[in-house]
């Protein structure tokens, strides 16, 4: 059954079943929406950095369609399907409220070209809000197609464009446009899959008025715009022919990813996602083992949430730790990474993990019915680890510590890709390195 709201867009009143959601969700034709490229056409800039971000890549991105599909397989409870069937509605928003791909299992047919374009520039210019913050509950006002492109909402109060109605959105200009996507929850269990705007919400930076845009839309190429270094303007035009302004937001969206955006050939973005990676945090080696206990402060000094955030059941961020005595003897290692990629067990890891409906440990978000571990650094936080030394005879050893990331095991991607198909770089975020004393 439809129904026609006052905006004129079409409800559906009765959906397939296996999709409770929605039921809630507007839906607009495909070709109302304009192409990246139009806009492109004239935010040349802003087109370029987009192109090659993980935005314009959500769709396209193997491992996340290879992973939801995979997710997919094998279950049979009404409740995980239905959680299953729901990853395109943010992955692809536009395919989604336009009914193609309506549901996870879609991506095995052909899907319109324009629904392949992933978060796109007219998804999000025509958003003006939230009906909740999470799960890609966005309103939107997009206009008419090519012909009649309707109204673009930005951060300015004085654009003009020939092509375009534009308007001030202030929704823009704060963290909630990003958090109603980044924050995932379980669409029948309710489990907080992702949560990097909650946790911003509730730490420091919210307090002093730093948004999501305030550090991943300063970045571009050598800034990289963290809470541990400056964030300049970035002084241009948004517009060919446009005014001059004091500040364009870039629309590079970089995060941890240092591998999709790289596998179409430009390495630009999973360059910045490197930068970015490298100033995030900080380690700092205590100077006394008391007892023969080595101490290694980690500390979250440049993440506006925790660090790992987002997919933090997938993403691993680990401690490597080199304690040596006389002549180099290896007195402790912890952490490190073997030939084939698989990392010591002993590592202290941060990470969450997801318990399905046994209690059991499991990947597939669509089985996650409760969080069995949280161990991330929040923002402007930080964790003492120890490690214990047995046996020690020297007064003082040397200590070496690396932080790294990667942005998930390599025995999962194997198993999700294909045995040697994609090796996972790991990114060293910090080290340090100290002579301690031995009391
Ligand atoms: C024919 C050229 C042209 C095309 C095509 C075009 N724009 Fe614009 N747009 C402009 C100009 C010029 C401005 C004004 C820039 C300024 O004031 O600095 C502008 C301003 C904007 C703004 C700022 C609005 C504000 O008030 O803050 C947004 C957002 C925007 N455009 C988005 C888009 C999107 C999305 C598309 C594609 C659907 C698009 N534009 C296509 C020329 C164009
Ligand atoms: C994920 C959502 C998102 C996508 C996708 C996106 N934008 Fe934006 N864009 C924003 C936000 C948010 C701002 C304003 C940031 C602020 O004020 O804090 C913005 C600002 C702008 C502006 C104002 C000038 C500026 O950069 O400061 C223009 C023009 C614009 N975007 C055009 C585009 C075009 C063209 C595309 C596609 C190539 C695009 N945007 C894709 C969210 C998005
Ligand atoms: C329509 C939903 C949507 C909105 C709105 C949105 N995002 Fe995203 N964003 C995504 C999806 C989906 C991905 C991941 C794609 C993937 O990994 O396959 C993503 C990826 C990213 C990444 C890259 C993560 C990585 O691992 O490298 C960053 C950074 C990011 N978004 C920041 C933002 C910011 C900042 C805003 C607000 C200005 C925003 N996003 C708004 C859906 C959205
Ligand atoms: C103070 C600066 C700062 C602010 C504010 C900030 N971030 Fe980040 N963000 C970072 C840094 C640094 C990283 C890289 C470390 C990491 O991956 O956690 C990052 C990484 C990310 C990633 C990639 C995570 C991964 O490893 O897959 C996403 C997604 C993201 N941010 C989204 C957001 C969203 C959404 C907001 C607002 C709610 C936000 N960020 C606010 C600095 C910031
Ligand atoms: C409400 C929005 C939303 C929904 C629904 C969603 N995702 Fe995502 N997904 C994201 C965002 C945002 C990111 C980026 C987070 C980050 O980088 O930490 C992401 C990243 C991913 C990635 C990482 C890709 C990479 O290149 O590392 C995978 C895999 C993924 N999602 C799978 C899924 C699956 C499977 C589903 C459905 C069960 C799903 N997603 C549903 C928002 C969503």
């Amino acid at each position: 059954m439809l129904t026609v709201n006052r905006a004129g867009s079409f409800m559906f009143a009765a959906c397939a079943l296996f999709l409770s959601s929605c039921s809630k969700t507007p839906h607009y034709e495909l070709s109302r929406f304009v192409s990246p490229e139009t806009c492109g056409g004239c935010h040349d800039t802003i087109y370029e950095q987009w192109r090659g971000s993980m935005h314009s890549l959500s769709h396209g991105d193997v491992l996340y369609r290879e992973v939801a599909l995979k997710d997919l397989r094998g279950l049979t409870d009404p409740d995980e399907i239905k959680e299953a069937e729901h990853c395109v509605s943010c992955h692809t928003p536009v395919g989604f409220v336009s009914g193609m791909p309506r549901k996870t299992s879609d991506h095995m047919k052909t899907i319109p070209e324009l629904a392949r374009k992933g978060v796109q520039c007219d998804y999000c210019h025509s958003a003006t809000g939230a009906r909740k913050m999470y799960n890609a509950e966005l309103n939107i006002d997009p206009g008419h197609g090519e012909d009649d492109p309707g109204t673009k909402r930005g951060p300015y109060g004085d654009s003009e464009s020939d092509y375009h109605k534009t308007k001030y959105s202030g929704f823009h200009t704060r963290s909630e446009i990003c958090g109603a996507c980044h924050d995932v929850r379980h669409v029948v269990f309710g489990t907080k899959l992702e949560t990097p705007y909650e946790e911003w919400k509730r730490g420091p930076y919210a307090a002093r008025g730093i948004e999501c845009q305030s550090c991943h839309m300063y970045q571009r190429p050598g800034v990289p715009a963290t809470g541990s270094t400056p964030r300049p303007d970035n002084p241009g035009k948004a517009a060919a022919g446009g005014p001059e302004r004091k500040h364009v937001f870039t629309h590079y969206f970089a995060g941890g990813n240092t591998l999709v955006p790289a596998m179409s050939g430009d390495k630009t973005i999973a360059e910045m996602a490197e930068e970015r990676l490298k100033h995030a945090a900080t380690l700092s080696i205590a100077a006394m083992a008391e007892g023969g206990v080595v101490k290694v402060t980690v500390a979250n000094t440049g993440a506006g949430h925790c660090i790992p955030t987002g997919l933090s059941h997938v993403r691993q961020m680990w401690l490597e730790i080199l304690v040596t005595g006389r002549g180099g003897r290896v007195l402790l290692h912890s952490g490190a990474l073997g030939r084939d990629g698989r990392l010591d067990p002993s590592a202290v890891l941060y990470n969450t993990v997801f318990g399905d409906k046994t209690g059991k440990p499991v990947m597939n978000v669509a089985q996650a019915r409760e969080i069995l571990r949280d161990r991330r650094i929040e923002p402007l936080a930080n964790v003492v680890e120890e490690y214990r030394l047995s046996d020690v005879k020297e007064t003082s050893v040397d200590v070496e510590a690396k932080l790294w990331y990667r942005l998930a095991d390599q025995k999962l991607v194997d198993s999700v890709m294909g045995r040697g198909k994609i090796s996972v770089p790991a990114v060293l975020m910090a080290s340090a390195k100290k002579r301690v004393r031995i009391r």
